[in-house]
């Protein structure tokens, strides 16, 4: 599967998620490209199957950054996608907000997103993360 992945970060964690998905995604055969937004723009991100969108919780929300990022995207008809977002406190929008702005752009959603915790406010992830990494691939 052609897969892309792209993610914000701030202080790393949804960078560690990043890699350790591309790890994984290629192992499984995936063609994966992955793309820190703040080192990229919407016009590079390329044509693919299922883009899978990481970004954390800062002020109960998706960051602006990260919205105007997507916002600008332009799947193909046909593409899926997926959300993991991470967070230090039980509330966060990210997911929904995500979801809105992909349908928006005409994506379908592959699963149910993945919420991964942090132990404090700027990390690290919860110990799990890895093992919950490698289960929510399985519904990719
Ligand atoms: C200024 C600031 C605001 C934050 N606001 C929230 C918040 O409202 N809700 C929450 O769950 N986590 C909040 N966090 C914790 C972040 O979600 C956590 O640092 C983030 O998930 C780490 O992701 P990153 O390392 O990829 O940037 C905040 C962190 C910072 C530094």
């Amino acid at each position: 599967m052609k897969t892309c992945i792209i993610y914000h970060t701030r202080f790393g964690n949804n960078a560690a998620l990043a890699e350790k998905l591309n790890e994984l995604l290629l192992e499984r055969g995936d063609v994966v490209s992955m793309h820190q937004m703040s080192d990229s723009k919407p016009s590079a991100i390329p044509e693919a199957e299922l883009y899978i969108v990481g970004a954390p919780t800062q002020i109960g929300t998706l960051p602006l950054k990260a919205s105007r990022f997507l916002k600008r995207l332009n799947p193909p008809e046909g593409s899926r996608y997926a959300v993991f977002f991470t967070h230090a406190e039980a509330e966060s929008d990210v997911p929904e907000k995500v979801a809105s702005i992909m349908e928006g752009n005409g994506a379908v959603s592959a699963a149910e997103s993945l919420s991964i915790s942090v132990k404090d406010l700027k990390g690290p992830l919860q110990d799990d993360w890895e093992n919950r990494l490698k289960d929510w691939i399985g519904l990719l």
